[in-house]
């Protein structure tokens, strides 16, 4: 059959389903604070987070992404998944993708292709925007977008306390039950010397004064011209979503359209939408490639005011930089999709870590001299299905 470009941007394409795991353990930031001999209020309001997910070494970013899809996909999804995207800035191995090890663990089928895309936060949306190509050009068939991270700074820098661990699960079709997006959007790319990490590091380097002036800048020239293509009318905008590497990050994006840039009344809507976004986030800390899809869960499962037809702004930023500005309509299917409930268990339920055994967690390391390693497990939570067993023959074990 002929692939006819009219007909495929004729159909719907966007998020059906939606999910999202973070390890079991976390660092309440008033502790951190404390050690660190920092004012909390500057953890609290000035970078505006209370806690972050520690991963321990069992969930690795395989199996956090498994543990984030596992719950979502039932045995018809399974057969029709044809697309499988692993975005990530935490890989695991440099050749092999991690959508490989998916496709294993998930039990899907082997008629799918299985890639893994990097480009620091933005991986996941450049996934997503793939996946919509090929649903529309594939209606029949699905696409399964996992984002999955593990934000690692070092202890006792001035990144720490925005680390976090987790990963969001989506599933693209045509005609999705929660998100239509739009074909259209409005991207841009800047080499920049933002945030980068070396292959030789597990930890990210970070100019982060330059960071956050990048990523508001290329978010004043997004909008902007989202502005002037008619895309971006603040008027019919019900909510506007940021990359949530720390909540004041969002907040200083959203705030370059405060001071009468748009009306008083919008600007008002979206700010009281955007602190329903960053709820979850806020109790997770970064998770990369995945944040701005946690603020996309949070805002639907935390604001009960939004409704059916609402059209919701994405500003998508990854350092180094690629930026994308998109648009999505809520569908009559969202609202049965979400699970508050099983989210706000899955935060409440972790184990709050005391500041040696964060130091000790976050120290740990698998090793790399070619031995083999067996590990304990740290989550034994219904969410973790999945973890990392240990090394064998230098090749990770799942169970
Ligand atoms: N009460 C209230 N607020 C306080 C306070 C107190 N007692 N003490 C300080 N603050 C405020 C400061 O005024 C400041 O507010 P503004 O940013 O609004 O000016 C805020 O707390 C942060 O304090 P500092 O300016 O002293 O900043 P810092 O040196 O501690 O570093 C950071 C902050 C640059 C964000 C650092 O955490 C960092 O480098 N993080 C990693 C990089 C990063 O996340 N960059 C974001 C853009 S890049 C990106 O988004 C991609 C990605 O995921 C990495």
């Amino acid at each position: 059959m002929m692939y006819d470009n009219n007909a495929a941007a004729n159909v719907k394409a966007g998020i059906d389903k939606i999910n999202f795991y973070t390890p079991n353990h976390y660092l309440n930031l008033v502790d951190l604070a404390k050690v660190r001999g920092v004012d909390p209020n500057k953890y609290l309001i000035g970078i505006g987070q209370s806690k972050m997910s520690v991963a321990a070494l069992d969930q690795d970013i395989v199996a956090m992404a498994a543990n984030a899809a596992e719950p979502m996909l039932s045995a018809e999804d399974r057969q029709q998944i044809g697309l499988l995207i692993v975005a990530t800035e935490s890989g695991i191995d440099q050749s092999k993708a991690a959508a490989l090890f998916m496709q294993d663990l998930l039990k899907l089928t082997g008629n799918l292709r299985a890639i893994e895309i990097k480009e620091a936060c933005y991986g996941a949306t450049a996934g997503i925007q793939l996946a919509c190509d090929y649903v529309r050009s594939h209606p029949g068939r699905k696409a399964l977008v996992i984002a999955s991270d593990i934000a690692r700074y070092g202890l006792d820098t001035p990144g720490e306390v925005t680390q976090g661990a987790g990963a969001v699960a989506m599933l693209i079709t045509s005609n999705p039950a929660i998100l239509a997006i739009e074909p259209e959007s409005i991207y841009e790319s800047r080499s920049t010397g933002d945030f980068w990490r070396p292959n030789y590091s597990t930890v990210a380097f970070a100019r982060g004064k330059f960071s956050e002036e990048i990523y508001v800048s290329m978010f004043e020239e997004v909008w902007g011209k989202a502005q002037r293509q008619g895309m971006a009318n603040p008027e019919t905008l019900q909510a506007l979503l940021f990359h949530i590497p720390f909540s004041k990050m969002g907040r200083k994006g959203l705030r370059t359209l405060g001071n009468g840039k748009i009306a008083e009344a919008d600007y008002t809507r979206l700010t009281e939408r955007f602190e329903r976004s960053i709820v979850y986030g806020k109790e997770v800390g970064n998770i990369y490639t995945g944040s701005i899809y946690l603020a996309l869960l949070s805002l639907l499962e935390n604001d009960e005011s939004l409704k059916v037809g609402d059209r919701i702004g994405l500003y998508s930023y990854g350092s180094g930089s690629v930026a994308e500005l998109y648009f999505g309509t809520l569908q009559p299917g969202y609202r049965q999709r979400l699970d508050a409930q099983a989210h706000r268990d899955l935060l409440d339920h972790r184990e709050r870590l005391s500041m040696p055994e964060y130091e000790a967690m976050f120290s740990a390391q698998l090793v790399t001299d070619g031995s083999e390693q067996d590990l304990g497990r740290s989550d034994h939570s219904e969410a973790a299905t999945h973890y990392l067993t240990g090394i064998k023959d230098h090749e990770r074990q799942y169970r």
